[in-house]
């Protein structure tokens, strides 16, 4: 649906009743996890999966420091985007428990604490970068939150199917919705600031033809990032594909982005260099 203002946007967004309530999560027959079969090599895809979504609120403290995190719009609707995305986290991290996966109560402050300096660096140096752009640097943010989210429901999508859990995937479908409603925030404001003018498209092309990287490389890691693209994604043409029309292809629609497959692209190379990551069996 397209929108006129951020304002409305904001307004689709907020009117939508939340998925994840704690009605759904008691609803979910938690004691019966176990009774499934659940490939033991998809773990430490589940764990990457749920400390993206642990590490939101520091994404979300990061871009407060940003001229577009101090956009009333923008800033309103990330308070609830946070805490949407730390529930995601948890209800992940519970089906780990019931899959004998233990984590202590500090478990979401280990998550942090083991982000590298480096990151931290790479980002204030980044922050000061995106102060300087000022506003025409906003577009550039709401593109790369709409590839990310995108990304996201394309890799849950993707293990629903591959791991065949049957309460995973009653999670992951609930999950999904409200990662649909992300998207759809990011990609709508998108498109409204890079309607705007030719140099904020030339920005935002720029930075997500040469600097996109999957969600969590960065802040988790190159190798746990690999392992977990090439077990969602290696293996099968079709799952490419698949995200090169759910992703690349609505991203093509966007105003300067006609053409721009970086993320097909850095997701298939990743899944052909690094093939030997994801065992055949264990
Ligand atoms: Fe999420
Ligand atoms: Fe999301």
């Amino acid at each position: 649906m397209p929108f006129d203002s951020k304002e409305e946007v904001l307004r689709w967004y907020e009117s939508r009743p939340r998925t994840l309530t704690d009605d759904f999560i008691d609803s979910i027959p938690w004691g019966e996890v176990r009774r499934y079969p659940f490939d033991r090599r998809l773990i430490p895809v589940l764990e990457y999966m749920r400390d993206v979504e642990i590490l939101t609120d520091m994404y979300h403290k990061e871009l407060r420091g940003t001229p577009t995190g101090r956009d009333p719009v923008i800033s309103k609707f990330m308070e609830r985007w946070g805490v949407e995305e730390v529930t995601h986290g948890e209800v992940i991290n519970m089906f780990l428990n019931e899959l004998g996966i233990r984590t202590d109560t500090a478990w979401k402050s280990e998550v942090r604490k083991k982000v590298p300096l480096f990151y931290h660096i790479n980002t204030a140096l980044i922050t000061a970068l995106t102060n300087l752009a000022g506003r025409r640097f906003t577009a550039t943010h709401m593109t790369f939150g709409a590839v990310h989210e995108m990304t996201t429901a394309q890799s849950y999508r993707r293990m629903i199917e591959i791991s065949g859990h049957p309460i995973l995937k009653r999670i992951l479908k609930a999950i999904i919705i409200e990662e649909s409603a992300h998207t759809n925030f990011y990609w709508s404001v998108a498109r409204l600031e890079l309607r705007k003018n030719r140099t904020a498209q030339r920005l935002a092309r720029f930075v997500l033809e040469n600097f996109y990287y999957p969600v969590g490389q960065s802040s988790l890691g190159r190798a746990r990032c690999r392992y977990s693209v090439v077990g969602l994604f290696g293996n099968d043409p079709a799952a490419i594909e698949n995200l090169n029309r759910t992703v690349t292809e609505r991203v093509d629609s966007l105003p300067g982005f006609r053409e721009m497959n970086s993320v097909t692209r850095t997701i298939a190379d990743l899944c052909r260099k690094h093939a030997e990551v994801f065992p055949a069996q264990l």
